[in-house]
């Protein structure tokens, strides 16, 4: 089966020569659950912005990334523009990222739903996408979704607004979904709540997964392979309960047992 991202030695380099990130490959299949672990500033989001050819202008990419097939490296942004959505879409850390502060909720969802109604050939109308829009927010457990719908960013919460973000990437109906550190900015109860979403999303639809975390325990939650990026290099990879439980790279190690103090630490607290 043709993979669905497939990223084959990927370099991302500063106009001086600084590597940000090494030699990196590795694949997605359809389906299939894969997480990107890392510190802060290992090269996580780069890599995630790569496979969908959205670099900051002063990043230049050689290698190859596959997404659905298609070339990313190099290709126009006409090309891409199309690309993205239909075959992969991203949620970011901060939902804000991707919602406009001055925009009602329902408007900024219909927008991408209507484009995709209409690329399979359908014509809502107001109502029709008014409904549509509801059920949307619906799917993503969203309580009321007639009034988040009317909702301002601002009047909702962080995890009502993450969810609104997953509701507006996967309005495109994406066969991958990339998912940035969705989880870092909300509190520990929201967190399982939006990771328990995303898993039931993806496995209802069969769609692959991209989970990018600092967090290796949370990443095994979700994921069932796992690559360890350390300075911009991959270090590790294999399933994910063995590299959590017999880490073979010291870095991988360090991770782990950082993880475990902390989880001590949070449990001697209470
Ligand atoms: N536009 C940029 N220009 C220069 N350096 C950057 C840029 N974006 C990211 N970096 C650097 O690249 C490294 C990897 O960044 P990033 O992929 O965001 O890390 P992560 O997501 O793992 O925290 C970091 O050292 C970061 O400072
Ligand atoms: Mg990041």
């Amino acid at each position: 089966m043709t993979a669905l991202l497939s990223i084959n030695s990927l370099h991302l380099r500063l106009a001086d020569g600084k590597e940000l990130v090494s030699n990196v490959s590795f694949s997605v299949a359809p389906g299939e659950r894969v997480g990107l672990i890392g510190e802060s500033g290992s090269g996580k989001s780069l890599t995630a912005m790569a496979a969908v050819g959205l670099l900051p202008d002063n990043i230049t990419a050689s290698g190859s990334v596959l997404l659905d097939g298609q070339e990313v490296v190099g290709a126009p942004e006409r090309s891409l523009n199309r690309l993205r959505g239909s075959a992969a879409a991203v949620v970011f850390q901060e939902p804000l990222t991707a919602l406009d502060p001055l925009m009602r909720v329902g408007a900024q969802i219909a927008s991408p739903l209507r484009r995709r109604l209409l690329r399979e050939g359908g014509n809502p109308g107001k109502a029709g996408l008014r409904r549509e829009v509801a059920a949307a927010l619906a799917e993503v457990a969203l309580p009321e979704p007639e009034r988040i719908a009317r909702a301002y960013p601002h009047e909702i919460s962080g995890g009502q607004r993450q969810r609104v973000a997953i509701a507006m990437a996967l309005s495109c109906r994406p066969k991958l979904l990339i998912a940035d550190e969705p989880t870092t900015a909300l509190d520990v109860t929201t967190q399982a709540e939006i990771l328990k979403l995303l898993d039931q999303l993806v496995r209802e639809r069969g769609m692959g997964l991209l989970f990018i975390s600092h967090d290796l325990p949370v990443v095994a939650t979700i994921a069932e392979r796992a690559i360890v990026l350390r300075a911009g290099r991959p270090v590790e990879e294999g399933p994910v309960g063995k590299v959590l439980s017999n880490p073979q790279d010291q870095y991988t190690k360090q991770l782990v047992s950082a993880a475990r103090t902390f989880d001590e630490a949070l449990e001697g607290r209470s």
